[in-house]
């Protein structure tokens, strides 16, 4: 891929994050379906309404670049979800398999934390100082869900996966 300039690597980050969040758009509501735990069924239902408006928040960048948002499909999106959803196929004990499900999660919102904060950067960079706060507000959003995906984890869903370890008798390893 050629780069020439700092806008043309800006236009690359931003359709690169726009094929991410189109994606996530797919997935999300697997995951939601996937999940027994109310509320993470309720989180991914949440940051599925705010991915859709962050695409849209995307789409305005675009308009007023008067640009196509398309471009190459991105390939890591595409592979963290494809492991997300291997997990589907496996019969898993539905309390280890939310445990599974917010590891899946958070490792896409800190990959979209990555590419938001790159877009932002390079937004400032070119003095696009209101591409620059819209960008920082998906960012805020990536960063939040994935706080709260922390907190489930760390609140109950990772000690109920203990419990399921424990009902057949496997103990971890010191
Ligand atoms: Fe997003
Ligand atoms: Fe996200």
């Amino acid at each position: 891929m050629k780069l020439k300039d700092l806008n043309a690597l800006f236009l690359h980050e931003l359709r690169d994050l726009y094929s991410a969040e189109k994606q996530l758009i797919k997935a999300l509501p697997k995951m939601a379906k996937a999940t027994t735990n109310e509320d993470l069924r309720q989180a991914f239902e949440m940051h599925l309404e705010e991915t859709e408006a962050q695409v849209k928040r995307l789409d305005e960048v675009f308009e007023e670049l008067g640009v196509s948002p398309r471009g190459p499909k991105c390939a890591a999106m595409a592979g963290l979800i494809e492991e997300a959803q291997e997990l589907l196929y496996e019969d898993s004990d539905p309390r280890v398999l939310d445990a599974a499900l917010i590891c899946a999660a958070q490792r896409v919102e800190h990959y979209e934390i990555a590419g938001y904060g790159c877009v932002r950067s390079l937004a400032q960079q070119l003095g696009m100082h209101e591409f620059a706060a819209e960008l920082q507000e998906t960012l805020d959003e990536e960063k939040m869900t994935n706080e709260k995906l922390n907190e489930l984890a760390l609140g109950e869903v990772n000690e109920e996966a203990a419990d399921a370890s424990e009902e057949i008798g496997s103990t971890p390893r010191p």
